[in-house]
């Protein structure tokens, strides 16, 4: 594990995107691995100022999204597709049906979500946010290193850490959809961003504790 610190989430995005788009220049068929939450929002604006550009393109590139909400279609403001089309999808020269994300109103297919990433050759790169408590995906502390994509129940605090998000803590889905640790580790590489001092407890266990599922 190599960590880099930086000054602030803007530099954090920064550096994100160079290693991101690095990876494109090289592997035009990139498979990328992709977080929703607030920690990956500059990163996906230099990832769209750099395809305006022309620096890279994502005509051939294929991701897959972490997680969804259960119960959420992809038209509900408050869904994983909904954000990542707002917020990256339609502003770069992506094809959609190369974009993969839970479906969260066939929970059933979680299970072959983990066959869809192996048929595309498995992820190349993962980018990952980390949560207050350290969970990563929707997969809480405790979860199994050998999950793979799965249904999970929402503990409180995440609910109450997302509901700033939903007009009550009672509109926040209690369920979701998310890649498994296995899922994950299964990525040839793999970036973690962290920002905030409310991150600094998660983050220093996260590089010093000793490694465990919690
Ligand atoms: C979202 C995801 C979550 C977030 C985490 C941090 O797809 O996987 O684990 O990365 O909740 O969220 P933010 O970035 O909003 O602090």
């Amino acid at each position: 594990m190599k960590v880099i610190k930086v000054k602030n989430s803007e530099e954090a995005g920064l550096r994100a995107s160079i290693i991101i788009s690095n990876r494109i220049q090289n592997n035009p068929s990139l498979v990328l691995g992709l977080a929703t939450g607030s920690t990956p929002l500059p990163t996906y604006e230099h990832l769209i100022a750099n395809n305006r550009k022309g620096l890279i393109s994502f005509a051939n590139v294929t991701t897959f999204n972490l997680d969804e909400y259960r119960g959420l279609n992809g038209q509900h403001p408050q869904s994983y597709r909904f954000f990542m089309n707002e917020n990256l999808f339609k502003k770069i020269d992506i094809k959609l049906d190369r974009t993969f994300i839970p479906d969260g109103l066939n929970p059933s297919e979680a299970a072959n979500y983990d066959n869809l990433i192996a048929e595309a050759g498995g992820i190349d790169l993962q980018l990952l946010g980390l949560g207050l408590n350290g969970h990563i995906g929707f997969n809480e502390p405790g979860t199994s290193f050998e999950s793979l994509t799965h249904i999970v129940g929402l503990t409180d605090s995440t609910i109450e850490a997302n509901a700033r998000f939903f007009e009550s803590k009672e509109d926040v889905p209690t369920q979701a959809i998310s890649m498994g640790l296995k899922s994950i580790m299964n990525a040839k590489e793999i970036i973690l961003v962290a920002t905030g001092a409310n991150k600094a407890l998660a983050v220093s266990q996260l590089v010093k504790g000793t490694l465990s599922e919690e």
